[in-house]
């Protein structure tokens, strides 16, 4: 399995900027064929950042989608439209939009279940607040979240799942997962798609995200259970995105 490195420019950049973003790393990025590499821009960068990349291998990815294929849902982006536009991967239930949205675990399903039925491949995120953490209630936590979103796939959903942990109080804050917690908590969720999906959660990857850094990548990449990494602050710069883009573990 490739391992999978995806940067979530969040609510950042305006067109220009992304774009130029988008051509910097089409440039510097080296393909290699153990690893994909992906970018997540806001919806209405994701045009011109899918020109940007034209005849590289970094792949197009969004942040969000909703449910429904179409009809009266002011504002909302269905997965036909991002798969038109050339979408690859989808972010379901990142961390900031269960906190600013409200966005629930039957939600974040259900966004996951709409992009593989337009054969997009949604990355569901889970992962703790630092209290939960403090009391002894982390594992209790991703467990839930992850069994309440994987009830809304289809016992077929394997196939083009990935699942990213990431702890909330470790995104945006420098403040990475230490090696031997991210590895506990990816043991846990790997036993969890196993017992789901059998020997097809094989195909799985486990994604680490939150404050990974060109400075913690190879330390990261090289942790029992991680497939790969989400990275958000550090994606936003070509050179430090390249950096962990050429990780070595
Ligand atoms: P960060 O964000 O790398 O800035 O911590 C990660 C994320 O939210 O996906």
């Amino acid at each position: 399995m490739k391992r999978l490195i995806i940067g979530n420019w969040k609510m950042n950049l305006t067109i220009p900027g992304a774009a130029a973003l988008g051509r910097a790393l089409a440039a510097a990025v080296r393909p290699a064929t153990d690893r994909e590499i992906a970018v997540a821009p806001s919806f209405t960068a994701l045009a011109a950042v899918a020109a940007a990349l034209k005849g590289s291998e970094i792949v197009l990815t969004a942040q969000d989608l909703f449910w429904e294929p179409e009809g009266a849902y002011t504002g909302e982006i269905s997965a036909v439209m991002l798969q038109e536009i050339g979408v690859r991967y989808v972010l379901v239930g990142h961390s900031e939009r269960r906190q600013h949205l409200g966005e629930t675990d039957l939600m974040v399903g259900r966004k996951a279940l709409a992009a593989q039925r337009a054969d997009l491949h949604p990355v569901i995120c889970v992962g703790e607040q630092e209290t939960a953490r403090a009391s002894g209630r982390a594992a209790a936590v991703v467990r839930a979240q992850l069994l309440r979103a994987l009830e809304q796939l289809p016992a077929t959903g394997a196939s083009t799942l990935t699942v990213a942990y990431e702890p909330v109080w470790a995104i945006g804050t420098g403040r990475a997962a230490s090696p031997s917690d991210a590895a506990e908590m990816h043991a846990l969720i790997r036993d969890e798609l196993d017992r789901t999906y059998g020997g097809a959660a094989r195909s799985v990857r486990v994604l680490y995200g939150g404050s990974v850094s060109p400075g913690n990548v190879d330390e990261l990449m090289a942790t029992p259970g991680v497939d790969g990494v989400l990275v958000g602050g550090a994606s936003l710069k070509a050179e430090a995105f390249t950096r962990i883009a050429a990780y070595r573990a």
